[in-house]
């Protein structure tokens, strides 16, 4: 794998220490309150997992699984398509959605309006990443960790074509991979 990597942009140790912060900062945020975190399969299931150990307080967890792309594609494929959503009530609950990125902000957007319906206590989102440059929809992260370029980027849950999220820091490929690959 780390023959496919161009540049390493967060290394395992600035993620950890970034993930820590954060933890802190939502168990300071939402103590004494019901909190239920909603995260959006499948980039989400890294820094949902690390996030949420290190909550020092009972929250409650379910998973959306949202699709974007379409095979060995870094364009999105315009319209967001839910795979599965929510089983738990959330009504009389502090909702945290939490993915890895924030990109045109079209899935994200979706998500709010569509966990709105359940008429939560209150709603936020909470990033890994922020890619202001290629916004879409005027949305915002409540919560982010990292902000970054206008870069196609894998790594710690976030994939290229299903691979690569298994590498422990977040990175960009080398050209020959996407070339490589039929569709870019
Ligand atoms: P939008 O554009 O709706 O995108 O904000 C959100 C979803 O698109 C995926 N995405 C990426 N995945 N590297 C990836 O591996 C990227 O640079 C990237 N940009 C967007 C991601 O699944 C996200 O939830």
């Amino acid at each position: 794998m780390k023959n496919d990597i161009r540049e390493v942009l967060f290394s395992t140790v600035e993620i950890k220490n970034r993930v820590s912060g954060l933890a802190q900062k939502l168990a300071d945020d939402y103590v004494h309150k019901n909190l239920t975190i909603i995260g959006i399969l499948n980039g989400s299931l890294i820094f949902l997992s690390d996030l949420i150990r290190e909550i020092p307080f009972a929250v409650k967890i379910d998973t959306i699984k949202a699709s974007t792309y379409v095979g060995a594609s870094t364009f999105p494929k315009g319209k967001t398509e839910i795979i599965h959503s929510i089983n738990i009530n959330v009504k009389d609950e502090h909702v945290l959605i939490v993915d890895d990125i924030l990109d045109t902000g079209k899935t994200l957007s979706e998500i709010v309006q569509m966990i709105t319906k359940y008429s939560p206590l209150s709603i936020k989102v909470c990033v890994l990443l922020n890619k202001m440059a290629r916004r879409e929809i005027a949305i915002a992260p409540d919560y982010c960790c990292f902000e970054i370029e206008d870069k196609f980027v894998v790594g710690y849950g976030l994939d290229f074509d299903n691979r690569y999220r298994n590498l422990p820091y977040i990175a960009v490929l080398r050209e020959g991979i996407f070339t490589a690959s039929k569709i870019i």
